[in-house]
């Protein structure tokens, strides 16, 4: 059994992380249309990546006995024009995904829930990781401005990765 609070949060964190796969996959779509296949790659990843975090929570509720009641997904649709606007959405997003953890893991604390804290622990530290890589890439994204030769060095590294961490 699971703190009726922290069993909410976590439920509604199940849908977030599939909301962030949501934002990423259109992501990945707008890059494969400006012809960035290797940015479009990177966020292609990083949605397989959310879809995994999202089965976590849900994987963490039933292995405790609960089960796990589907959502409605609601997202803020971003308006993107060109790779440091999509990145800047990414980020945006992921200090969102952020705080949304450090609540889960203050109503955790307040239940006294000692069986989660493994599990919250790996998120805080993977947001960090998030937040780092991602910003990583709009500074370089800023650094070259619309530098066509510096943007397609840039898609050529981010087309290499598989996943995150
Ligand atoms: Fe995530």
């Amino acid at each position: 059994m699971v703190d009726e609070k922290l069993k909410e949060a976590m439920t509604q964190q199940v849908t977030e992380e599939y909301a962030a796969a949501y934002v990423y996959r259109f992501l990945a779509n707008e890059m494969d249309a400006l012809s960035f296949p290797g940015l479009s790659n990177w966020f292609a990843a990083q949605a397989q990546e959310e879809t995994e975090h999202a089965q976590k929570f849900a994987k963490h509720l039933i292995d405790r006995g609960e089960r796990v009641q589907p959502r409605d997904i609601r997202i803020d649709a971003p308006q993107v024009n060109g790779p440091l606007d999509a990145f800047r959405a990414a980020l945006a997003h992921e200090k969102k995904v952020s705080e949304q953890i450090r609540n889960i893991t203050r109503i955790a604390d307040e239940a006294g829930d000692l069986e989660s804290r493994g599990l919250l622990n790996w998120f805080l530290t993977e947001q960090i990781e998030e937040e780092a890589t991602v910003g990583e890439i709009v500074d370089q994204l800023e650094l070259v401005g619309g530098d066509g030769s510096g943007l397609l060095r840039i898609d050529a590294a981010l087309a290499t990765r598989t996943t995150l961490s």
